[in-house]
């Protein structure tokens, strides 16, 4: 695959979990997952993961991935390179996925004694990738393997970290989000 390809391919595929996070953040509040529940004096997972934040975040990706597969048949022709159509599984593979690697995030952040909000330098970038694409490949192989050959996987690793130190700064700045990361 060309290297334009590749990009554009693993940004696109990508998308059905980029999107949940921001969505959670502009929806977030109300009851947090872990009901106030402490864990050794610690809380569980704190009260930025709510379920109406993880719903919300969760349906977005849904939603973008519906779009999406409408609209791949004619990016494709326009741009000349083929973008893929989301199965069923692989959008709820990725939405969820996204949402559960940041909820995982968090209960290691609180593990490891850092307050909600804190930064985790590595986790906060790659949390929702180490999990959304495990999940993708394990709810929706053919797809999986159709779509995230080694180079888009490279392209995704390296890109995901860029995209969301870019979009966590422009919220911060919008006032939308406590911290910049
Ligand atoms: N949010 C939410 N539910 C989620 C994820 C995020 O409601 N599952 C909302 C919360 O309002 C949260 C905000 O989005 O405060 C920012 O998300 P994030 O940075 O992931 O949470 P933090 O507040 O930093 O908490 P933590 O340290 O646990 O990651
Ligand atoms: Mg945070």
């Amino acid at each position: 695959m060309a290297v334009l390809e590749t990009i554009v391919v693993a940004f696109w595929a990508m998308l059905p979990a980029y999107v949940p996070n921001n969505a959670a953040v502009l929806a977030g509040g109300g009851r947090p997952i872990d009901g106030g529940r402490t864990w050794n004096g610690t809380r569980l997972l704190g009260d930025g993961k709510t379920w109406r934040g993880t719903a919300a975040g969760i349906l977005a990706g849904l939603a973008l991935a519906a779009v999406l597969t409408l609209l791949a048949p004619e990016v494709s022709a326009a741009i000349d390179i083929e973008v893929p159509e989301f199965t069923v599984p692989a959008a709820v593979a990725l939405a969820a996925g996204a949402m559960l690697g940041d909820i995982l995030a968090s209960f290691l952040k609180r593990r490891t004694g850092r307050q909600r909000g804190a930064m985790f330098p590595g986790v906060d970038q790659l949390d929702f990738v180490v999990v959304s694409l495990p999940l993708t490949a394990l709810l929706a192989t053919d797809w999986f393997r159709t779509w995230f050959t080694w180079d888009v996987i490279l392209v995704v690793v390296v890109l995901t970290p860029v995209l969301h130190v870019t979009t966590n700064v422009i919220a911060y700045k919008l006032g939308l989000k406590n911290e910049p990361w």
